[in-house]
């Protein structure tokens, strides 16, 4: 695990971006693991200038993202297919078809889980998935439990999760119980993990994932047995790294 910590949250937007830009330009049809959550927007931003200014095209790439919010339309504002549009794929050139959220419409949420497994299968294994943390340890949308699952699958929201993301709808209320998540394993099986943090409030959850012990009730802990995994963090977030 190589671990950075940067003055402030602009060098690691700037850095994190490269990681993916570098990528695509050495690989142009990369499968990239995409995040939502605050944490990735900057990165995002960084990646739209680089194309802006001609540095790279997503002409080839092909996308997966984490997870979706059961039970609201993918054009509702609060849908991280929504999201994804806004921060990233309309302000690039990929085309949406290469671009892959989880449908959390779906009448039937197994069989939809088992679709996006066989299509990231199909599509061959992830180059560099980000990772943003939930500040109990959730990684996509695996939350702290005695069993964490493997593949695709529906995971009922925790308390604090619902809380936390409460600030993106209106009402606390709308945060919906359910979401469809990557599993860890899915997560795990990506060639390059990139996890990133900002502010205060994840110093204490990295520094319990990234040196306690592995224990699923701290689901990013698992990270650890990952070879290749690159943490970036801001001075507030990394302030517990002693290097
Ligand atoms: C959300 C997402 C995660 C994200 C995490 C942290 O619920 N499902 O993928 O990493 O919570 O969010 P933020 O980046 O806003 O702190």
């Amino acid at each position: 695990m190589r671990i950075k910590v940067f003055e402030n949250k602009h060098q690691v937007e700037i850095a994190s971006a490269s990681i993916f830009i570098e990528l695509i330009q050495q690989k142009p049809s990369a499968v990239l693991g995409l995040a939502t959550g605050d944490t990735p927007i900057g990165t995002y931003r960084e990646m739209i200038a680089a194309y802006q200014q001609g540095k790279v095209s997503y002409r080839y790439v092909r996308t997966f993202n984490l997870d979706e919010y059961v039970g609201i339309a993918s054009d509702h504002p609060n849908s991280y297919a929504s999201f994804m549009k806004n921060h990233l794929f309309e302000s690039i050139d990929i085309p949406s078809e290469q671009t892959h959220i989880p449908d959390g419409q779906q009448q039937d949420l197994e069989a939809e889980c088992i679709r996006y497994d066989e299509l990231m299968k199909a599509v061959g294994q992830i180059d560099l998935q980000i990772l943003g943390i939930g500040r109990n340890g959730h990684i996509g949308f695996n939350e702290p439990s005695r069993t964490l699952s493997s593949k695709t699958h529906v995971v009922a929201l925790s308390a604090e999760t619902r809380k936390q993301n409460a600030h993106h709808f209106s009402h606390p209320e709308q945060v919906p119980t359910q979401a469809i998540t990557m599993g860890v394993g899915s997560i795990l099986q990506a060639k390059t993990i990139l996890l990133v943090a900002y502010g205060a409030g994840k110093a204490d959850i990295l520094k319990e994932a990234l040196q306690g012990p592995v224990n699923t009730e701290v689901p990013a802990s698992l990270l650890q047995l990952h070879p290749r995994v690159i943490v970036m963090m801001d001075q507030e977030a990394g302030s517990w790294y002693r290097g």
